[in-house]
């Protein structure tokens, strides 16, 4: 406790922090590494000392007020003299590589989901990076932020902060209850806390409105997978088709809306249903028109509402093979070049949007495990490095 100045557990008068052994949960080894803190409160020190007593060779601090870290600097480098340390406020004061990036900012937490600790470019760089081997998020609301999302579509391992969460207050129990502490190592204990985590994580999509939606291109598989996912989380309520609700609202299906209107008012109504969604006071997986999102209007609507945006990423050759004799889809009703050079052009604003990214031209069966892993698992490992 004495190291981070805080105590999150008092028993017979003694106080205990046990925070680090909630982040220790994660596993991560520090030997030798270079890590960017992003942060300098509570949860930062915890990140800091764990990797520097790990024998970290250099951790980087990114603060909005790196002149206030002067002592903490000080002392850490007396502490630590293995591990450099400095104090930066840009990411362009430093070189641009790191083995772990840890989040201990609130950037990105309900309901504030759209935000993210670092610019957007600048850390799918350092995502892109051979040395990274991966993430960790200390917010636990939702339990993927973008900020884990955006590693997990680079293939870069990603922990949210609920395994954090969880196991500080197991290890809570664990000083309250000396007489149980053997327990916790039990398999079967040990089974049901993990299935606890994992029913916290749906209970927090549950009780915290939040609004996912699913983009791409048409015959992605974006209302058969928003369904399925619902489904699957035991909350068949919570999908919604775009075009449906459209096509409820007018009393008419797309293809007239296009064909006696024209597309800029099916536009207009697309804008509307999406304003309404978003306003809903309930957790919604929304399967989008291919169009709706393309509009940067919409998208910045969808951002600043704290929607996570998920890019059904489909080969055009398999799109088009999904919607052979298909005559519901007035932009599909064209010339092929026509076609390819709308997809084309797509795409680019599609993988710019995404917060998560997934290869839709797999069977849905593996789609959706995929979303529903790299969505709802805390402790979902996308090691491909
Ligand atoms: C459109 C896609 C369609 C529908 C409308 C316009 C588009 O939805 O909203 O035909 O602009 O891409 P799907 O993506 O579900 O086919």
């Amino acid at each position: 406790a004495g190291l981070f100045s805080a105590v999150n557990t008092v028993y017979k008068k003694k106080g205990y922090n046990t925070d680090a052994a909630g982040f220790a949960a994660a596993g991560f080894s520090y030997q030798g590494c270079r890590l960017l803190v992003l942060g300098s409160g509570g949860a930062a020190r915890i990140m800091i000392h764990t990797a520097a007593a790990g024998g970290a060779a250099e951790i980087v601090i990114k603060s909005r007020t790196p002149e206030k870290l002067k002592d903490l600097l000080i002392s850490l480098r007396s502490r630590y003299p293995q591990c450099r340390f400095a104090a930066i406020s840009d990411l362009r004061e430093t070189e641009a590589a790191f083995h772990y990036i840890l989040n201990a900012t609130p950037l990105g937490m309900w309901p504030q989901a759209g935000g993210l600790p670092l610019p957007r470019e600048a850390y799918l760089r350092l995502l892109q990076t051979k040395e990274i081997r991966a993430v960790f998020d200390a917010v636990y609301n939702p339990p993927a932020t973008r900020f884990v999302l955006l590693a997990r579509s680079s293939g870069v391992r990603a922990e949210g902060g609920l395994r954090m969460l969880f196991h500080q207050a197991v290890e809570a129990q664990k000083i309250w209850h000396p007489e149980l502490k053997e327990r916790f190592d039990d398999p079967g204990v040990r089974e049901t806390l993990r299935r606890g985590r994992q029913g916290l994580a749906l209970k927090l999509f549950t009780d915290f409105p939040q609004k996912i939606l699913l983009t791409g291109f048409m015959a992605a598989g974006k209302s058969t997978l928003a369904r399925k996912l619902s489904e699957a989380i035991g909350r068949p309520e919570a999908f919604v088709d775009s075009d449906d609700y459209i096509e409820k609202a007018a009393g008419r299906p797309v293809r007239e809306i296009f064909r006696k209107e024209g597309e800029a008012a099916f536009r207009l109504m697309e804008k509307k249903a999406l304003s309404r969604l978003l306003a809903m006071d309930e957790s919604l997986i929304i399967a989008t028109g291919g169009g709706m999102l393309q509009d940067p209007e919409l998208l910045s609507l969808a951002r600043s509402a704290g929607a996570l945006i998920v890019t059904l990423d489909v080969p055009l050759e398999e799109a088009l093979r999904r919607t052979a004799g298909d005559t519901a889809r007035p932009l599909l009703n064209k010339p092929r070049k026509a076609v390819e050079s709308l997809y084309n052009k797509r795409r680019t604003n599609y993988l710019e949007a995404a917060d998560l990214v997934i290869d839709a031209g797999r069977p849905p069966e593996e789609c959706l495990r995929t979303l529903q892993s790299m969505l709802f698992a805390e402790d979902f490992a996308a090691d491909k490095k």
